[in-house]
C-alpha cells in the first residue's frame, strides 16, 4: 500500500470571506460560503497532512482531523496565517479576502442623515502576496476568482504574488465559483496547465492536490 502523500506535511488553508467592519452592526463581505476551502482542508487532512484550516466567519462543519481557526477580518487572517507560516509546507490561499475595508471603525453606530453617505475604503494587505515575498520552503497555492480574462488574470497573480500554483476560477460559470457544491478550474504553475471538469467540490480539492503532488515529486497517482 502508497504511503499517504502528504504524511508528516504541515498545511495551511485559508476559507471563507473576511468581514471588514464599517461600525458596531454594519460590514463588507463577500459571497464566499467556504466550501471550497473547507474541502481543500479536508482533501489536505485525507491525504495525510497535519492540516490547519484559517476560516472568516461561515457556517460549515469542521472536517475531522482538520484543526480550525476562526477570524474575521482581513488583518486578523493575516496575522494568524503569518504565526504559523514558518514552518509550513504548504499553504492553500482559498479565501476571499477583501481587497479594500473602511479606512476606519466608527465605535458607534452610523446614523441615517443625507440622501447619499460615502464611505473611505483603503487597501487591505495582500496576504498572498505577502507571503510570496516571504516563502522559504513553502510551496504556495492561491486561488483566482475572476468574471473575465480568467487564464491571463490567473497568470499575471502567479507571477505579482510569487506564488506556486494558481487555481483560476471562472465564477461566472454555472455550477462554479461562489456557494455552490461544484467547481470549474483551471490549475496553473510555471510550466504546467490543467483544466479540470464540472466536479463537486470535495472531489475536485483531492485531484487538484494529487496533481500538485504528482507534478513535484514526480510520482503519478
Ligand atoms: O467559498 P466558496 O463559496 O466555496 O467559493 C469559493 C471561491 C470562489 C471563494 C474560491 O474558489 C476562490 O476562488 N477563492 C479566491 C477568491 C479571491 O479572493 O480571489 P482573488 O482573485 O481576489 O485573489 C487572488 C488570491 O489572492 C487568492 O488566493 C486570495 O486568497 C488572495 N488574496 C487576495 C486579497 C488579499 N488581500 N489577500 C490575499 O491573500
Amino acid at each position: 500500500q502508497k504511503p499517504l502523500p502528504l504524511k508528516g506535511k504541515k498545511v495551511i488553508v485559508t476559507a471563507g470571506p473576511t468581514r471588514e467592519r464599517i461600525d458596531p452592526v454594519r460590514y463588507i463581505t463577500n459571497f464566499s460560503s467556504g466550501k471550497m476551502g473547507y474541502a481543500m482542508a479536508e482533501a489536505a487532512a485525507s491525504l495525510g497532512a497535519e492540516t490547519i484550516l484559517i476560516s472568516g466567519p461561515v457556517s460549515l462543519p469542521v472536517p475531522t482531523e482538520v484543526n480550525a481557526i476562526f477570524v474575521e477580518s482581513s488583518e486578523e487572517m493575516l496575522n494568524t496565517v503569518l504565526r504559523h507560516f514558518e514552518d509550513a509546507d504548504i499553504v492553500i490561499k482559498t479565501a476571499a479576502v477583501a481587497d479594500y475595508k473602511p479606512k476606519m471603525i466608527l465605535p458607534s453606530k452610523m446614523k441615517k442623515k443625507s440622501e447619499e453617505l460615502t464611505i473611505e475604503l483603503t487597501k487591505t494587505t495582500d496576504i498572498l502576496q505577502t507571503l510570496g515575498a516571504m516563502k522559504k520552503q513553502q510551496l504556495l497555492i492561491g486561488f483566482a476568482a475572476e468574471t473575465n480574462d480568467v487564464i491571463q488574470y490567473a497568470k499575471d497573480k502567479l507571477v505579482r504574488k510569487n506564488a506556486d500554483y494558481i487555481i483560476a476560477n471562472d465564477v461566472t460559470e454555472a455550477n462554479a465559483g461562489f456557494g455552490t457544491d461544484t467547481n470549474i478550474v483551471t490549475l496553473i504553475g510555471n510550466d504546467f496547465e490543467k483544466e479540470f471538469p464540472v466536479l463537486p467540490k470535495k472531489e475536485l480539492s483531492k485531484e487538484l492536490l494529487l496533481t500538485i503532488m504528482e507534478w513535484e515529486t514526480g510520482d503519478t497517482h
